[in-house]
C-alpha cells in the first residue's frame, strides 16, 4: 500500500519506517527543512534504539522516502496519516490543535481518489469530526474516511513496541477506510497482535484513558512508597505483593521521582480540561496531575533531607537528565525541577546524562556539565540518580566514594541494592524503602 506519515517527528518516523519495514511504500513529509536534510543523509533526529539502521535498510531499499512536498505524496497514496505534535496550549492546557487542522486541510486540497486519512497524533475526542469538516470544506469533491488509529508506543522501545503492540486500536465507522486499515495492519494480525475495531470517538478517548490510568499508576505507588518511607515497608515487595494479581498487573509499579515525558502529563492534563469542559470532571485525574507536579520538586527536599537538612554550598552531583532511559527527551523530565528544587536551597550541581546533555543545556542553568560519572562525582557532598540509565546499575563504589566529599547516594529509582550500597561505605536512600 502507498503510505505518507505527515510529521516527522517521534511517532511519524518511527511508525513510518516500520510500515515500510512491513513492506509498504512510505513516504514522511515533512515542512522542517533541516530535518529532512539529516534524514537524507541517513541520520536521526531523535535518538531512539535501532531507528537508524531501521531507517537505512528501508531506504536503501526504496520502500522509505523524505519529502517537504505534501501535494504530490498525498495524491498518489492510499492511507495518509496526519502525525504531527499536539502541545500543550499555553494559558489553558488544552491540545493545541493548529498542526493538526492546518495538515487537514493541506491534505484535504491534494486529495486524488478515495484515500483513508488517520489521525495518529493523540488528539481530544472530536478531533475526527473536525478534520473529516476541514477536509470536505477545502475540497467537496474529495472521497475520503477520517479513522483514528492512536499510537502507544513508548520512547526508548518506540520499534519493539510498534511491531509487537500488545493492540492497534482503530477508530472508524467507515466499510472502506475498515478494510483499507486491515490491510495495512495485516503483518501485526499475523504476529497475533490484535486489531481492535471501535468507533472514531471511543479509539481517541481509549488513547486518553490509557495514558490518564498508567499515569495514576505510577502515581498510586509513588504515594504508597511515601507511606512505606513512614511505616518501615518496602515498596517494592509491596508493589510485586499486588503485581502478581493478574487484575493489577504488575507492570508500571516503579515507584520513582514522577512521571515526565512528552505524553503523560500533556495528556493527562488535556484529559482533566476535555472533562471539565463536559462538565463531567475526571477527578481521580486532577489530583493525579496534581501529586506528581509536587513529587518532583519534593525530591529536591528528599535529597536536601539525605544531606541533613541543607545544601547550601555544597555540591550535588545527578545522575541522569532525561524522563527515562535510552532517549535524549528532555521535556517535562522531573531532573529539571529537582535542580531547581536544590538550586533554589543554595547548591552546586554537576551532572552527567549519556545522551541528554545537549537537549538539558537549553533548559538547565548554572549546572557544570560533566564527561563521565566520576567526573560528576569529584568533590561532591552526595549523589542523586535521578533516571535509570543502564550504565549507572554497576558503578565502582569505591572508586565513587573515594572521589566523594561525603558518600551520600540518593537512588530516586531504587536500582541499587541497600545493604551493598551501604557496606560500600555509603549513607543510601532509595524510594519507599524499609530503613
Ligand atoms: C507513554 C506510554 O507508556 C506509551 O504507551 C504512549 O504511547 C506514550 O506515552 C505516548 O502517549 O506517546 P513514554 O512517555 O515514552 O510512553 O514513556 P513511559 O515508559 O510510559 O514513561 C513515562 C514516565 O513514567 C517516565 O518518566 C518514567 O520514568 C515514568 N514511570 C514509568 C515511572 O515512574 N514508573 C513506572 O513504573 C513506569
Amino acid at each position: 500500500m502507498k503510505i505518507v506519515m505527515v510529521g516527522a517527528g517521534y511517532v511519524g518516523l518511527v511508525s513510518g519506517a516500520c510500515f515500510a519495514d512491513f513492506g509498504h511504500d512510505v513516504i514522511c513529509v515533512d515542512r522542517d527543512e533541516s530535518k529532512l536534510e539529516l534524514l537524507k543523509l541517513g541520520k536521526m533526529p531523535i535518538y531512539e534504539p535501532g531507528l537508524e539502521a531501521l531507517v537505512e535498510r528501508n531506504v536503501s531499499q526504496d520502500r522509505l522516502r523524505f519529502s517537504n512536498d505534501l501535494a504530490s505524496a498525498v495524491a498518489g497514496a492510499d492511507v495518509v496519516f496526519i502525525a504531527v505534535g499536539t502541545p500543550s496550549r499555553r494559558g489553558d492546557g488544552h491540545a493545541d490543535l493548529s498542526y493538526v487542522h492546518g495538515v487537514a486541510e493541506e491534505v484535504g486540497r491534494a486529495l486524488n481518489g478515495f484515500t483513508v486519512v488517520v489521525t495518529k497524533s493523540t488528539v481530544p475526542v472530536g478531533t475526527g469530526d473536525a478534520v473529516e469538516r476541514i477536509i470536505a470544506e477545502a475540497n467537496p469533491e474529495a472521497q475520503f474516511a477520517v479513522v483514528s488509529n492512536p499510537e502507544f508506543l513508548r520512547e526508548g522501545s518506540a520499534i519493539e513496541d510498534f511491531k509487537r503492540p500488545d493492540r492497534v486500536v482503530i477508530g472508524t465507522e467507515d466499510d472502506r477506510a475498515r478494510a483499507a486499515m486491515s490491510e495495512l495492519y495485516r503483518p501485526l494480525s499475523l504476529n497475533a497482535s490484535p486489531i481492535f475495531f471501535t468507533s472514531r470517538r471511543t479509539a481517541e478517548l481509549t488513547k486518553y484513558a490509557a495514558n490518564a490510568f498508567l499515569a495514576m499508576k505510577i502515581t498510586f505507588i509513588n504515594e504508597i512508597a511515601d507511606l512505606c518511607e513512614q511505616l518501615d515497608a518496602d515498596v517494592q515487595d509491596v508493589a510485586r505483593g499486588i503485581g502478581m494479581d493478574g487484575r493489577i498487573g504488575s507492570k508500571f509499579l516503579h515507584a520513582g521521582p514522577g512521571y515526565g515525558g512528552s505524553c503523560f502529563p500533556k495528556d493527562t492534563l488535556a484529559l482533566v480540561k476535555t472533562a471539565q469542559d463536559a462538565e463531567c470532571p475526571v477527578r481521580l485525574i486532577e489530583t493525579t496531575v496534581s501529586i506528581n507536579e509536587q513529587r518532583k520538586r519534593s525530591m529536591g527536599r528528599k535529597i536536601i533531607k539525605a544531606c541533613g537538612g541543607s545544601v547550601r554550598g555544597k555540591k550535588i552531583a545527578i545522575f541522569g537528565l532525561t524522563f527515562k532511559p535510552n532517549t535524549d527527551d528532555m521535556r517535562d523530565a522531573p531532573s529539571i525541577s529537582i535542580i531547581q528544587a536544590l538550586q533554589d536551597a543554595g547548591a552546586h550541581i554537576a551532572a552527567y546524562d549519556p545522551v541528554g546533555m545537549e537537549s538539558a543545556g537549553g533548559l538547565l542553568t548554572d549546572v557544570a556539565f560533566a564527561d563521565g560519572i566520576y567526573e560528576a562525582a569529584e568533590d561532591a557532598d552526595a549523589v542523586a540518580i535521578v533516571t535509570e540509565w543502564d550504565e549507572f546499575r554497576s558503578l565502582d563504589l569505591q572508586r565513587l566514594k573515594s572521589l566523594m566529599k561525603t558518600p551520600i547516594m540518593v537512588d530516586l529509582r531504587n536500582i541499587y541494592n541497600s545493604d551493598e550500597v551501604i557496606r560500600g561505605g555509603f549513607s543510601y536512600v532509595g524510594v519507599g524503602r524499609a530503613k
